[in-house]
């Protein structure tokens, strides 16, 4: 079996359940992971759904004052991240007739997304091949294949994503993204990685070389 069909395996008995995968529209999507952007997923989980009852779709959220979508943001931190998502949305009512782009590159000019949440947001809601490599990522696949670059250069992080795009796979690149989330956040975990539980041990180089809690490799400042 592939890298791919190994982690979705594992991906489809052991996904968290979570609020924002019941539904694929781009506009929840990236409420989610605006959210998640520097909030734990336990946090967001409550916010996203109240969120939810009361903006449920991009329009009814465009027209709310910023004020309301403030108060909603409330105990979250970060409310810059509310007022360039209320822009964002504003901006995709105007110039995109309502719809999210599903290009990556065109998303990652909406105010307030990065690579990364253009590449979740391309993938889970449009099936597009776009890699979200964000630091749970970096330690899967440095540990893989076992690379030992400082993860905090650019020359790692390209060869990160190059692998990546060897391996996403075309049929279902969003569940891809997010199992490389899950197996980050409960299996190979920054330390003592849980390797017993991990569903790619025999592809796996740092385990081979039982150097797994030596990477990855990030220069101290
Ligand atoms: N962190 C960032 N995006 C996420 C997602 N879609 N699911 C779980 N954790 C995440």
């Amino acid at each position: 079996m592939t890298l791919a069909a190994q982690l979705l395996d594992w991906y489809y008995k052991n996904a968290r359940d979570l609020p924002w995968r019941k539904d694929k529209d781009a506009y929840k999507i990236w409420v989610s992971e605006i959210m998640l952007q520097q909030t734990r997923v336990e946090v967001v989980k409550d916010y996203y759904k109240r969120w939810m009852d009361r903006f449920p779709t991009l329009e009814i959220l465009a027209q709310a004052s910023e004020q309301e979508v403030l108060n909603y943001w409330q105990g979250l931190g970060y409310y810059s991240r509310a007022r360039h998502l209320l822009s964002g949305v504003r901006e995709v009512c105007l110039e995109y007739g309502g719809k999210v782009p599903d290009n990556p590159a065109t998303i990652q000019r909406l105010p307030g997304v990065g690579e990364y949440t253009a590449g979740a947001i391309a993938s889970i809601a449009y099936n597009r091949a776009a890699p979200a490599v964000d630091g749970n990522v970096l330690r899967i696949f440095s540990r893989l294949f076992c690379l030992d670059g400082d993860i905090a250069k650019s020359a790692t992080k390209r060869e990160i994503d190059r692998l990546i795009r060897q391996h996403i796979p075309s049929q279902c690149p969003g569940d891809f993204n997010q199992a490389l989330m899950d197996l980050g956040a409960m299996i190979c975990i920054p330390r003592r990685p849980r390797c017993q539980l991990c569903p790619l041990t025999n592809l796996c180089e740092a385990y081979a070389r039982e150097v797994q809690d030596t990477l990855p490799v990030r220069a101290t400042k």
